[in-house]
């Protein structure tokens, strides 16, 4: 099946996270039908991982996409558009499996290297840590990769071209959420309890204070609160109201001392209240840390295939669970350019749209970064 086909059959059946259970079978049979290749499945729930050998080299390679959908409702009208309703491939995963499917049977057929590919296909990267999840199951272990490398596609760069950073390319994700509570009554009696609603109107401002007054200028990092919760009548004062939010940082110790503030502020405003604070703060996914020299080989990679790689100016701070693959492995995270610089719809947006057309860019991109790790 060309890929564009095989492309657009995961997008018209999405699934999520660690429930990729016919994505995982259709790319298993796809790669079962390439001669040489040797296939794994159900590492880490629905991953899986193909194994490429050429030559008699011991040096290897782990080539990583993500396999998961989101629980988006697809806005984009194409005939190939998903057919289970609320699930979409928002993020272009199915681009993703796509590239490396393809980057399988090309370096299966031509075989211009000397050791071991590891074609990695990863599950429920949207927060749930599948990442992780495989490494946990022995990924490493079973499949000593070397170096490990992994693309997304980024809708604001220019199709055709790609970009990459040493150090620091995703951020790190936490979570938060504080619970305000009073006591609940009268609104025409706002003596008798701590108004939990005053409070937490409070808490938001103090909070919004926390990245531009305790973290250094230099620094980067985002403090942003998306969710309110509380109160359900016109004249009664709620017993309890919460706050919730994320924070994004790339230096561990930035983000301690944010969830330090955070406590601190959280705990100050209840006692100015009267109001009692309980805080939940969650570390989901660490900073993606891209290795200097893994960043200047996927971007050498890249200017082979693209003609056109830079070094990133700035990271993102959006957040990747390919950064448990480099805590493990050295490596590096990239980006290739999808061609909609402010004319399409962003990732995780119920219009976005794949561009088929950086296809054979990516796929192009890992046969690459294998033939050059594994020159022979
Ligand atoms: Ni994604």
């Amino acid at each position: 099946m060309p890929l564009v086909a095989f492309r657009h059959d995961l997008h018209a059946h999405p699934e999520l996270g660690f429930e990729e259970h016919r994505t995982a079978a259709r790319i298993a049979a796809a790669l079962r039908d390439i001669e040489g290749m040797d296939v794994f499945t159900g590492i880490g729930g629905t991953g899986l991982v193909a194994v490429l050998k050429a030559g008699s080299s011991d040096r290897s390679i782990g080539l990583r996409a993500d396999m998961d959908a989101l629980p988006i409702q697809e806005e984009t009208g194409l005939s190939y558009a998903s057919c289970t309703p609320g699930i979409f491939h928002g993020c272009g995963h199915d681009g993703h499996v796509a590239m490396l499917l393809g980057a399988a049977q090309h370096l299966a057929r031509t075989k211009r290297f000397d050791g071991t590919v590891y074609f990695i296909f990863q599950p429920a990267e949207e927060g749930q840590g599948g990442a992780r999840a495989m490494i946990e199951a022995g990924l490493f272990d079973r499949f000593p990769a070397d170096e490990v490398y992994a693309l997304h596609n980024w809708p604001d760069l220019p199709a055709g071209t790609a970009a990459t950073r040493p150090g620091p390319i995703m951020a790190a994700a936490d979570r938060f959420e504080i619970v305000l509570e009073g006591k609940g009554g009268h609104a025409a009696i706002p003596h008798h309890t701590p108004d939990a609603i005053l409070a937490a109107s409070d808490l938001v401002g103090q909070l919004n204070t926390i990245v531009s007054r305790r973290i250094a200028p230099t620094d980067l990092a985002v403090l942003s609160i998306t969710q309110i919760h509380g109160g359900h009548a016109h004249n009664v004062l709620p017993p309890c109201v919460s706050v919730s939010g994320t924070v994004r940082s790339f230096d561990p110790v930035v983000q301690d001392g944010i969830e330090a503030a955070l406590r601190q502020v959280a705990e100050g405003v209840a006692l100015a209240s009267g109001t009692k604070a309980k805080v939940t703060y969650d570390r989901s996914y660490p900073a993606t840390i891209n290795d200097p020299d893994a960043a200047e080989k996927a971007l050498a990679a890249a200017a082979r295939v693209c003609g056109h790689a830079h070094v990133a100016p700035a990271p993102a701070l959006t957040s990747e669970d390919f950064a448990f693959m480099l805590h493990a492995r050295k490596g590096a995270y990239s980006w290739l350019g999808q061609g909609q610089e402010g004319k399409g719809a962003p990732l995780h947006h119920p219009r976005y749209d794949f561009n088929d057309d950086v296809l054979a860019t990516g796929m192009n991109w890992h046969v690459a970064l294998a033939e050059q790790l594994l020159s022979a």
